[in-house]
């Protein structure tokens, strides 16, 4: 599939006087060589995939022109509806509404048009405190703990500056969300240090005296510029196969990128244990709050939630935490790693939180019911696909491109019974726990599944896959009483002795 390719010429040169070579060197890390007859066709060819990679246009982009015969417009579209999953903790916990104050994108253009809030507060209070937050990203719920009944939010950096502003309609949305007597936790992904010097730029973080009930947790996360830098340097690492031990280990130090796994790890973890062990409610933001705040938000909830496990349920956390909640894919993710251009807004937060993902599943893996297929897949289609669903970078914008009127919803195609059947985890049991995920540097892995697939086969491990299935189809089929049944009950593995997560900074 050249289109989910975005290939970067990066040398044609003549092989002999009437041919000519081409390098693609592919957002999804794969790298092709194209031999090409014909001096004259290959300057065409490397003319035309030019062109056709560097197109800036959202509407000129492949998805508005990918129509499979099998698949209608509309479907997958409404898989997910943000309003219903809403509506559902409004109706569980009378202190939450559903509120359509966003109803046209002009209190927050990066949120979508139903959020919820507090019952307590009323629309009119939501817009002050909007303005008193970048980008408009007033606090908002993100994930009901039901077994609980706490609360995860997500704002932006309050827009505090050197001069110390107040904003008492803050100040009351922040604390209609605690019940009474209850104390809460605000975990800024910022050190406390950069935390303080955003205030010079009118940023900044909720001081104890403005805020009494809240007490100010920091998980810094590296974001932005470093990220991209620590991806390339992984991936550079990753293919040069020629290596020896101590320059792999070093160059493998030296990208980072375990340590950024770590850190986001740590963090979801603070989050989570604030909600389940501390039963308080939690704030989650950083400065724009649209990247590593979503990654920690989202995490938390993987961890927590064994629903956010089931295949259908990660779709959808996705689509709440990721898609509908304004990370801004358009800019996040427009070139991968080869790229030398130095795009200031692209970073690899969401392959890191699949990279996540992907640890909590080897950690636990029976817990997931979904496989690391699917997590290659949402790769991929992050960077490039023909399906609609990662295109823009916020609701509002994909409502002005019409893209779910005129592309195809990529949900719509992973829930087409084969290709589900793809995407299965074969040992999934349902695990009502709490994962909570070891993150310990030994713990931690390379992926090699991403990182190296293009480098070695995983024939091997794909056979070892279709085995496992196979076991578990037949042992599944066999007959209630047989020998074989003692085996089929896979114990979840929650109950093995996991070393609980150790984090300093806990208390
Ligand atoms: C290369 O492109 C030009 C302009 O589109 C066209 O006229 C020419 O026939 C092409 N050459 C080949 C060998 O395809
Ligand atoms: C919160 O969850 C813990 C662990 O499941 C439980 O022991 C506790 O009773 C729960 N608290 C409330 C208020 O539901
Ligand atoms: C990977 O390494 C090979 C040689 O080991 C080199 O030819 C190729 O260009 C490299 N690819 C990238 C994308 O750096």
């Amino acid at each position: 599939m050249l289109l989910t390719v975005i290939p970067f010429i990066l040398s044609m040169h003549r092989v002999a006087s009437s041919s000519g070579s081409i390098t693609l060197k592919c957002k999804d890390l794969k790298v092709l060589q194209l031999e090409i007859p014909g001096m004259e066709e290959c300057l065409n060819i490397s003319r035309s995939i030019e062109a056709l990679s560097s197109v800036e246009s959202v509407m000129m982009m492949y998805p508005f022109f990918y129509r499979p015969q099998s698949m209608k417009l509309k479907d997958g579209w409404q898989l997910y509806p943000l309003q219903h999953y809403y509506q559902q903790i409004a109706t569980e916990t009378t202190a939450w509404r559903l509120s359509c104050v966003n109803g046209e994108f002009t209190v927050c253009p990066s949120y979508p048009a139903a959020v919820i809030v507090p019952t307590a507060v009323d629309d009119n209070t939501l817009k002050k405190a909007a303005r008193f937050h970048q980008g408009g990203r007033f606090p908002i719920l993100s994930y009901y703990h039901k077994k609980n009944g706490t609360v995860l939010l997500r704002s932006s950096q309050p827009l505090i500056g050197p001069n110390r502003k107040r904003c008492p309609e803050d100040e009351q949305l922040l604390s209609a969300a605690l019940n009474r007597g209850e104390r809460g936790f605000i975990i800024d992904t910022r050190s406390a240090q950069a935390a303080k010097q955003a205030r010079m730029m009118g940023g900044g973080t909720e001081s104890k005296s403005s805020y009494p009930c809240w007490r100010r947790l920091h998980g810094p996360l590296e974001r932005g510029r470093p990220l991209q830098e620590s991806f390339i340097k992984l991936v550079e690492a990753c293919n040069d196969t020629s290596l020896s031990m101590d320059r792999w280990l070093s160059k493998l130090e030296s990208s980072k990128w375990l340590a950024h796994l770590k850190g986001a790890l740590s963090t979801a973890c603070l989050a989570a244990q604030c909600m389940e062990r501390e039963e308080a409610c939690v704030l989650v933001h950083g400065a724009e709050g649209t990247d590593t705040t979503l990654l920690v938000t989202a995490l938390a909830q993987v961890i927590l939630d064994p629903e956010c496990r089931t295949l259908t349920g990660f779709q959808g956390l996705l689509e709440r935490e990721w898609i509908k909640a304004g990370h801004p894919f358009h800019f996040r993710c427009a070139r991968s790693a080869y790229s030398h251009a130095r795009l200031k807004q692209e970073a690899p937060i969401f392959l890191l939180f699949l990279d996540c993902v992907w640890q909590l599943g080897r950690q636990f893996p029976f817990s997931l019911e979904f496989n690391e297929h699917l997590l290659l897949v949402l790769f991929e289609h992050t960077y490039a696909s023909s399906y609609g669903t990662f295109l823009c970078n916020s609701e509002k914008e994909r409502c002005l491109c019409e893209v779910k009127e005129k592309t195809h919803s990529l949900w719509s195609w992973l829930n087409q019974p084969s290709q589900q059947k793809k995407h299965l985890n074969p040992l999934y049991t349902y695990n009502a726990l709490v994962i909570w995920p070891s993150v310990e540097p030994q713990s931690l892995q390379l992926w090699q599944g991403l990182f190296l697939r293009w480098i070695r086969s995983s024939q091997y491990l794909d056979e070892a896959w279709a085995e496992i299935q196979r076991l578990v189809t037949s042992c599944e089929d066999a007959p209630e009483e047989s020998a074989g049944d003692r085996q089929c009950h896979s114990q979840p593995d929650a109950a093995h002795p996991h070393r609980q997560t150790q984090l300093g900074n806990a208390g």
